[in-house]
């Protein structure tokens, strides 16, 4: 009969305790003091702290919490716990004073747990993109508490693509999953993809805070040629005798390939690689030269605008300012190198023969050439 009765009586005693402390002054002058004032501890680990209740109460005070064990010693109450492993308390301190009301203190507690885990994922599941294409990046972070003391942030190799935190609030531990969308470059081809998850849990928790990272992703983006210089350079003019160099450089993925036309020959018009050279120009060398870079996604067109200047002629108009060869800038289009780097083995030029006939026919059979070219890449 009895035993019946004691969940009620201890539900009766904690409800009127509770009652009791409710009731209570948080700001009298005299208040218990807790050391410290506030506490961060790791779900499960163990931790301890202090009230010292007042000066010269005698009686009737006490501590307030359900976990762990509490040790009095005149008016200091110390509190320890081996494994805290609750959510959400509210230690209360208290006294009371002579008037008979009561003086109360509360201790903050924190009580953290780093996630379990923390998985980047894509909505489409695919890390192969293109160009310009919107990735919606999804940051899983699981069983972590507080929630509102996270952040996350999403990373590509060490720069980082934006940060998020939850609005949610709760003690308890919970799983949530933050969203990024950014639009892909070229510069993303080949590049990691993580996020991690941070609990920031202040100059009292640990530090540096607590950091779980996902797994790294590598995408890759298919992206059409992109020239290192101008399609339309400026019109070259070169002196009869000289190299001629002739560079249309350009980045892409995957690899472009590159195809020359120019209204010398057609021996010379299926010739790859980005450099272009004639070791020594004659001035039927003047005319265009189109370089087309071509890869899966796209390609782009470089008309090159060649004049040939006699050598007696050059030798009057050395001053021409059109006529630069500057050995500095070796990758530009628009300009034509200096004799030095003619030889230059790194460059894989593609010199070519040449047959001489009228201008107005290469013209022609320039135009025919790379009409043709184009629509068979068509
Ligand atoms: C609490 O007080 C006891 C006795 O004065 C001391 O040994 C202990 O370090 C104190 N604990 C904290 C957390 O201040
Ligand atoms: C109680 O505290 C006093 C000093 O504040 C100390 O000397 C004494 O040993 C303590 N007693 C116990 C049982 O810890
Ligand atoms: C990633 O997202 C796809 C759908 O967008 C989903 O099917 C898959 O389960 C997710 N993977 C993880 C590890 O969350
Ligand atoms: C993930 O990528 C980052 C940035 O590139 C790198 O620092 C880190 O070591 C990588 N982690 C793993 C596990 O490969
Ligand atoms: C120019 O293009 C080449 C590829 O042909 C590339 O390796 C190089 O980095 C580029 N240079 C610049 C300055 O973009
Ligand atoms: C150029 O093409 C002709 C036929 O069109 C060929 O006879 C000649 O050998 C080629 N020259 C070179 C250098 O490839
Ligand atoms: C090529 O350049 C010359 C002289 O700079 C100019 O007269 C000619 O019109 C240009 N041709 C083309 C097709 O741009
Ligand atoms: C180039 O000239 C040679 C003779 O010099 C001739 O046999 C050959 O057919 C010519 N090639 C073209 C494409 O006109
Ligand atoms: C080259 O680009 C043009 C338009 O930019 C496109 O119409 C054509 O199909 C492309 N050709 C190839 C071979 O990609």
């Amino acid at each position: 009969m009895f035993v019946r009765f004691i969940p009620l009586v201890v539900c009766l005693v904690s409800f009127l305790r509770s009652f009791h402390v409710s009731g209570c002054d948080h700001s009298c002058a005299d208040k218990p003091v807790f050391t410290p004032s506030r506490l961060v501890v790791k779900y499960g680990d163990p931790t301890s702290a202090n009230c010292s209740v007042c000066q010269h109460c005698q009686s009737s005070f006490g501590l307030e919490i359900p976990v762990g064990n509490q040790e009095i010693n005149g008016t200091l109450i110390s509190w320890t716990v081996d494994h805290l492993t609750e959510w959400g308390l509210y230690p209360l301190c208290y006294y009371t004073a002579a008037a008979g009301h009561q003086c109360c203190s509360s201790l903050e507690i924190t009580v953290y747990k780093p996630p379990d885990n923390v998985v980047l994922n894509i909505t489409g599941n695919s890390w192969v993109w293109s160009e310009g294409q919107n990735i919606p990046l999804e940051c899983s972070v699981q069983n972590v508490a507080p929630v509102e003391n996270l952040r996350v942030t999403f990373y590509r190799g060490q720069r980082q693509l934006g940060q998020k935190q939850s609005n949610k609030k709760g003690d308890k531990p919970v799983s949530e999953t933050f969203h990024l969308d950014f639009t892909s470059t070229k510069e993303d081809n080949g590049g990691e993809f993580w996020c991690e998850a941070e609990l920031l849990l202040g100059p009292d928790g640990p530090q540096p805070p607590p950091v779980v990272k996902s797994r790294n992703f590598s995408a890759t983006v298919f992206y059409e040629p992109q020239l290192n210089g101008s399609s339309s350079p400026d019109p070259i003019t070169i002196r009869e005798g000289d190299p001629l160099h002739l560079d249309c450089s350009a980045v892409g993925n995957p690899e472009p390939t590159y195809m020359w036309v120019n209204h010398q020959s057609s021996n010379s018009s299926s010739s790859e690689g980005s450099v272009f050279m004639i070791t020594s120009v004659t001035p039927a060398d003047k005319g265009l030269y189109a370089c087309i870079v071509h890869n899966d996604v796209g390609n782009t067109t470089v008309v090159f605008n060649v004049t040939v200047r006699g050598r007696e002629f050059y030798t009057t108009t050395v001053e021409n300012p059109t006529t630069v060869t500057n050995p500095t800038t070796m990758t530009n289009p628009t300009t034509v190198t200096n004799p030095t780097t003619a030889e230059n083995p790194t460059m894989t030029p593609t010199t070519t023969e040449r047959n001489r006939s009228s201008s107005s026919v290469l013209i022609h059979r320039f135009i025919w050439c790379f009409m043709l070219l184009v629509s068979v890449l068509v």
